[in-house]
């Protein structure tokens, strides 16, 4: 690790005294902190998610992705392991992939031609011996130390994730017994891929993971949701985290919506006495095919991992940051192998409720917009997280509390060392 540069060492923002009910903007807006996290979180003690196992099935395959905003490399090699290695020449520090997926056995750099095989390890230095027995690299190059760096890569359900800490948990662990449950409530047998979104969102990349765990604005911001009866906070469900606190799944029932419940009438949403209906009232129906009646269910694994489950509408969503202010969301959307023709459609069609002009999501880039734009001048204020109290509770039956932001706060903090 290079300690050597003290801006990537050091930062002045502090924590308020409140803790984790308070969020200081100087986290969304302050270049050292977006460097610190690429040396502290995202090479940290965390398990980045990389990919499917679906997208790299077979030997050779081969998928870019991204840690934070380090290039990595996922591929499957002969024998069928999956590895991560760092898009990055070991000679002068070129992008040595360029292809976003494919299959090959060798990565060749267009620099200087040194190739790599499917581990990272360096098998061929153009012009080593010289040119006419002049030049080339010295005698005692040792070609088994200058391979691609590597991640340590664990799979579970079918997800790929990669860190580069010795250190953190095998992957079970880190997610946590109730984590692995909901997980594979959903991946719970092999799954294809039906589409992709990319949402180029204009704010930190935090505000996304904050906001993914934000059960209080699902039933307000989004429209569509409350006023099609989609997703309500009166409707049954509840918030689980892991024992540490740092990951979250929340799910809600649609069979069970209490909407003439009176603190929901009480909020006074404008959208609650809407007369609007659908054209195509299927674009919102549920087919039902999971039998514990949950017909929304939204994980997310720290730091930047979610699973969604929106009725029949199945996905992963992973969260790159690209910049400071700016970040990029990429949804893959999912079916199962052995889905019929008929959900196939349910499964395309409920498709429109999610991405960056998605029914459900459009509103979350809009707002997102909006906070980026006004905290920005704004280096020493806060917000504002007590919804549910100040505790991180890992348990809850309702959804009117922002206690998994604060988990989320809860450990980057403590990753951050803030
Ligand atoms: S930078 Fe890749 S071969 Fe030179
Ligand atoms: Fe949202």
């Amino acid at each position: 690790m290079d300690d050597a540069r003290p801006i990537l060492n050091e930062t002045a923002v502090r924590w308020p005294a409140e803790g984790v009910t308070r969020v200081p903007y100087a986290v969304f807006t302050d270049p050292e902190i977006y460097a610190l996290e690429h040396k502290r979180l995202f090479r940290g003690p965390v398990w980045n998610y990389l990919a499917l196992e679906a997208e790299v099935p077979n030997p050779g395959d081969f998928k870019a992705t991204l840690v934070g905003e380090i290039p990595v490399i996922v591929t499957r090699t002969a024998d069928g392991e999956v590895n991560a290695l760092v898009n990055r020449c070991a000679h002068r520090g070129s992008l040595v992939c360029h292809d976003k997926k494919g299959n090959k056995k060798i990565f060749t750099c267009a620099y200087h031609n040194w190739s790599f095989d499917q581990t990272g390890a360096l098998r061929g230095v153009a012009f080593r011996a010289g040119v006419k027995g002049q030049g080339g690299m010295p005698k005692d190059f040792d070609m088994a130390a200058h391979g691609l760096e590597r991640l340590r890569v664990q799979t579970f359900a079918g997800l790929v994730f990669g860190t580069f800490s010795d250190e953190v948990d095998d992957i079970e662990e880190y997610l946590g017994p109730e984590m692995c449950a909901y997980v594979t409530r959903v991946l719970n047998r092999p799954v294809k891929v039906i589409g992709r979104y990319s949402h180029l969102l204009r704010n930190n990349w935090k505000l996304m993971m904050e906001n993914v765990r934000d059960t209080y604005h699902a039933g307000i911001l989004h429209l569509f949701y409350n006023t099609f009866g989609l997703n309500r906070l009166s409707m049954e469900g509840g918030i689980i985290m892991d024992p540490r606190g740092w990951h979250h799944v929340s799910f809600s029932k649609r069979a069970a919506d209490d909407v003439s419940n009176t603190d929901y009438e009480n909020a006074k949403l404008p959208n609650m006495r809407s007369h609007l209906t659908l054209a195509d009232p299927s674009t919102a129906e549920y087919y039902p095919e999971f039998e514990d009646g949950i017909t929304t269910q939204i994980q997310s694994i720290f730091p930047t991992f979610l699973l969604q489950q929106i009725q029949n509408c199945i996905g992963v969503r992973q969260l790159v940051p690209r910049g400071l202010d700016q970040c990029e969301l990429i949804w893959t959307l999912l079916g199962y192998e052995d889905d019929d023709e008929n959900i196939n459609a349910i499964r395309h069609k409920q498709s429109n409720m999610v991405g960056p002009a998605g029914f459900v999501s459009l509103e979350d880039g809009a707002v997102l917009d909006f906070v980026q734009r006004a905290l920005r001048e704004e280096p020493d204020g806060s917000s504002v997280v007590e919804l549910g109290g100040s505790d991180i509770e890992l348990k809850t039956t309702h959804r009117a509390t922002e206690g998994a932001v604060r988990g989320y706060w809860r450990a980057y903090r403590e990753v951050m060392g803030l």
